[in-house]
């Protein structure tokens, strides 16, 4: 049965949801991103407005349409996204789903950068962008629950225990990229929180979000 928003379980809560990656410019035409496509990221902020949560995401460049009854921002490089997360609290619930590419050129050029003929390929100095999880983990506005991801190639669950005590989120969702989760469909989560570790079966993105929702409304009470 569709539930009318207002009757769903998250009624009257904000959530906060970030999704898909950043785009660091190099020049007017290049940047530098995360591999992400935003499904997982769009399917949790669909899920929190099925139960009635009123819902803000933070969306970096995806070719996803907006997920329908949520309010979605669109921002380009992680600082703007920061930016956007931080004017949208307060909030409830905070899930930080987006890639977020952890360092930025450090002088975007103004002009595009041109390949004369001869001359060496550019270097680029880089530079270290914010952590958003980990600011939004420590604001003095902190959401009561705040989750995040954790995109792991190896030793999934370690990495994930260690980077939650890190950022100071209370719940990450570890998932192994080593495979063909990128753009695709499905996802197998290991949900670490202060309780432990829960392996979740396979199941496509929105069933992730799904389950996520229900247990963030179960959380809450
Ligand atoms: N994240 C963020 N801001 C950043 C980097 C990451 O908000 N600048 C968030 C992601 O949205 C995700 C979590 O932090 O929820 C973990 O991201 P991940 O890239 O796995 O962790 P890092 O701390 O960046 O560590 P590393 O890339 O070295 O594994
Ligand atoms: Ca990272």
């Amino acid at each position: 049965a569709i539930l009318a928003p207002e009757a769903g379980p998250l009624a009257g809560r904000h959530a906060l949801v970030t999704s898909g990656p950043t785009h660091e410019p190099i020049d007017p035409v290049r940047y530098i991103a995360n591999r992400s496509s935003g499904k997982q990221g769009h399917a949790i902020a669909a899920a929190l407005a099925r139960l009635g949560a009123r819902v803000t995401l933070v969306a970096g460049p995806v070719t996803l349409p907006d997920p329908p009854g949520v309010t979605t921002l669109h921002v380009e490089t992680a600082r703007e996204m920061l930016a956007a997360c931080e004017a949208a609290l307060p909030a409830d619930i905070a899930v930080m789903a987006a890639a977020v590419a952890d360092w930025r050129v450090a002088r975007e050029a103004t002009q595009k950068l041109k390949k004369e003929p001869g001359a060496e390929a550019p270097s680029l100095t880089m530079a270290l962008n914010p952590d958003i999880l980990a600011t939004i983990s420590r604001h003095a506005r902190r959401p009561s629950l705040v989750i995040g991801f954790a995109a792991e190639t190896e030793q999934v669950v370690e990495h994930a225990i260690a980077k939650r005590a890190r950022k100071g989120c209370d719940w990450i969702l570890a998932n192994d990229v080593s495979g063909d989760v990128m753009g695709g469909d499905a996802n197998r989560i290991h949900l670490v929180t202060d309780s432990g570790v829960e392996d979740w079966p396979e199941m496509a993105k929105a069933e992730v979000a799904a389950r996520l929702a229900a247990r963030i409304a179960a959380a809450l009470g």
